[in-house]
């Protein structure tokens, strides 16, 4: 029985409802303005700024309104980017926490740094394409400033912050997260790229599905971020895109990291990076391992070919209090986003299918009370 009919089996033995019911969110279908708009955007120099800032707001506006700040009023909302303010800092600059009153909401704001590694095709593609999605799982922008110089966006405030924040080298006394919520997120995080997947028309590709891109509200429910290198998918005829590589190393599918080819099953293969990270509390590349360990997917390569040593990847921190089964199967459906062969790798839709069980506590009582009561 293949991973997926094992699952599978189970879900309908549960009565899980048809995983299509469950999903929220619009469908988005602006493929023909997006995808110029997009070739407006590979011109990219910013003598063509005005002009996307215009088509951000007429595709843009189409769906979700995304308001339009001025300097001044991010300045006053974080207190000048006050360093006491700072809530994080990664490549496109950094994010602070900030109170708008005109909006009334609590915001992170992060500000495009002008000698960083990322530019203003980032901060635009990040703007449209937020613009333009709209699911639970996903981040809400919540307005962006491109005043002169400035290319500043706005997000609703995430709480408790990012999943690398609770996952890997925890502040003493931080309570590690259980599995439950662990397996919670991961369902959270495949609905919000099965929507990017299978309900934006043309699809859309994350590419930078990572654990540091995951946000998590006050019940840690989580959202994806950082779509500033979010691609379009492939148009019909073609099965992939073919780009220049950016993402971050270790998350990268090898097709996409040796020749480029990006196609929907590249997240798929980040997502089984992630779930990875999740069972086992290491991060993908480590260099404070032994050589042999630094690289989380050719560490867990022969241990997720073996039943017996599965539970040898378990995040010690979890003292054992783990479903069995339920980790059998989500080192399953880990195996299987980690697939090298693009073909051969599950698509979103069958890993929310074979996840969202796992999720469900009840059901992992369960079966480990069948296991130990057969
Ligand atoms: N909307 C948000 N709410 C709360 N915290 C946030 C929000 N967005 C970002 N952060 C915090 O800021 C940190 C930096 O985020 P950012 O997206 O700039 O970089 P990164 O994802 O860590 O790294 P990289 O630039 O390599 O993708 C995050 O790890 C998170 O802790
Ligand atoms: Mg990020």
């Amino acid at each position: 029985m293949s991973w997926l009919s094992c699952c599978r089996a189970e879900v309908h033995q549960c009565n899980v409802p048809c995983k299509k019911k469950l999903i929220v969110g619009k469908p988005i279908n602006n493929g023909k303005s997006l995808r110029s708009f997009m070739h407006t955007l590979s011109l990219k120099t910013d003598d063509n700024k005005d002009k996307m800032a215009e088509e951000i707001r007429r595709i843009g506006k189409a769906k979700v309104s995304a308001s339009i700040f001025t300097f001044r009023e991010l300045s006053a909302a974080t207190n000048n980017f006050n360093s006491n303010r700072l809530i994080g800092e990664g490549g496109f600059g950094r994010v602070y926490q900030g109170y708008i009153e005109a909006v009334d909401q609590v915001v992170a704001v992060k500000q495009l740094d002008r000698n960083g590694m990322q530019g203003s095709r980032e901060f635009f593609s990040e703007v449209l394409m937020l613009s333009l999605v709209q699911h639970p799982n996903l981040v809400n922008l919540v307005g962006y400033c491109a005043d002169g110089d400035q290319r500043i966006l706005v997000y609703e405030y995430m709480p408790k912050g990012s999943l690398e924040n609770h996952l890997f080298d925890l502040a003493p006394g931080q309570q590690p997260l259980d599995w439950n919520t662990r397996m919670k997120i991961a369902v959270g995080a495949a609905k919000g790229l099965e929507y990017l997947h299978d309900f934006a028309n043309p699809p859309i590709i994350l590419r930078d599905f990572k654990a540091s891109n995951i946000l998590l509200d006050e019940r840690l429910n989580p959202k994806l971020s950082d779509f500033g290198l979010a691609k379009l998918g492939p148009t019909k005829g073609k099965d992939h895109v073919s780009t220049r590589i950016m993402g971050t190393y270790g998350y990268c599918a090898p097709e996409y990291a040796m020749m480029g080819m990006l196609t929907t099953k590249s997240d798929v293969y980040s997502f089984g990076v992630v779930l990875l990270e999740l069972i086992s509390g290491r991060r993908v590349i480590d260099v404070n391992r032994p050589t042999e360990e630094q690289n989380l997917v050719l560490w867990a390569e022969p241990l997720l070919k073996d039943r017996q040593k599965f539970t040898l990847m378990v995040d010690p921190l979890l003292k054992g209090n783990y479903p069995v089964k339920g980790l059998c199967q989500a080192l399953a459906v880990a195996a299987i986003c980690l697939k090298k062969d693009a073909e051969t790798r599950a698509v979103m839709a069958d890993v929310v299918t074979a996840i969202e069980f796992l999720a469900r506590p009840k059901d992992n009582e369960i079966i480990d009370a069948e296991l130990l009561n057969p």
